[in-house]
């Protein structure tokens, strides 16, 4: 199957109530883990990769990757970029194949937030590539993205009402009290403040910084509007909790495939596990 847009994905999650995994890919084995574990489950997938991500794999790896991952697959599948920071890396990921696109321009002030979504929108939509855009800012650290808890903010209502009518775009990452990475403390989401903007816009939202969220709380936030889940450190973690764990008990471990490949697997039950929260299941 070909990749599709992550519109498509989001438009039929949001009229099912059910979120869609934007599942994050850092080498092969989160990729083959990850989409193994969709197609298991019969669950549409968005691919993500970081520009971090993209740096270190390269571009051409993870397009012809995912390619030939989705060759065989009767999944739909997205390529997605995640917190796309400026116009041309945006313009080089669609150049190249990616089917999606996220412009992060949530540390810029909203007027110009606005002005520079709705470029890379104009320019995405022309190719028929989705795009997903933030507003408010997510505190934590992701690749070289960091945003320090005072800078952190959430996402206005009425500014996101503001942002989507001007900018036209297809999804919209909002900030309601998650962060990237690993958390401080509890995370306390603002359950009110998600209510009141997916009453404003009955549209897909998006949860980023999702891997620390307990479970009751990923379940009512796509009950009441979530139609995309972004995890990432997760995945990261079990893999390498797994490698570490195998070469702990045996030091004479050499062979890369005798621990990654157990990592893998780790990825590929931890994606199951979370697109059973997600409600994707059997969505594809
Ligand atoms: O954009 C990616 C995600 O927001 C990652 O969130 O650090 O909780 O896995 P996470
Ligand atoms: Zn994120």
């Amino acid at each position: 199957m070909d990749l599709v847009p992550m519109a498509d994905i989001l438009k039929k999650a949001d009229k099912e109530y059910y979120a869609v995994g934007g599942f994050n890919i850092n080498n092969m084995e989160f990729l083959q883990g990850i989409i193994w574990a969709a197609e298991e489950a019969k669950s549409p997938l968005i691919l993500q990769a970081s520009e971090g991500a993209i740096k270190y794999i390269g571009m051409d790896y993870v397009v012809n990757m995912v390619e030939a991952a989705v060759k065989e697959t009767e999944i739909p599948v997205a390529l997605h970029l995640d917190h796309g920071s400026n116009y041309d890396v945006i313009m080089d990921c669609i150049r190249n194949g990616f089917s999606s696109v996220m412009f992060d321009g949530s540390k810029y002030p909203l007027k110009q937030n606005i002005r520079l979504t709705k470029e890379i929108v104009k320019a995405a939509h022309s190719v028929g590539v989705t795009v997903e855009a933030e507003l408010g800012q997510i505190g934590g650290a992701e690749d070289d993205l960091e945003v320090d808890e005072k800078d952190a903010s959430f996402t206005e209502p009425d500014e996101a009402e503001e942002f989507v009518k001007k900018t036209g775009v297809d999804a919209l990452a909002i900030a309601i009290g998650t962060a990237h990475g690993v958390y401080k403390g509890k995370p306390e989401l603002d359950f009110k403040r998600l209510k009141e903007i997916k009453a404003r816009l009955d549209f897909p939202l998006v949860l980023h910084g999702a891997s620390g969220v307990p479970k009751k709380d990923v379940i009512r936030a796509v009950t009441m509007g979530i139609n995309k889940v972004n995890v990432n450190t997760a995945f990261q973690q079990v893999f390498t909790a797994k490698i570490r764990e195998l070469l702990d008990n045996e030091p004479e471990l050499y062979d890369p495939r005798k621990y990654c490949g157990p990592g893998r697997d780790a990825i590929k039950a931890k994606v199951k596990e979370k697109i059973k929260v997600l409600g994707s299941e059997n969505r594809a």
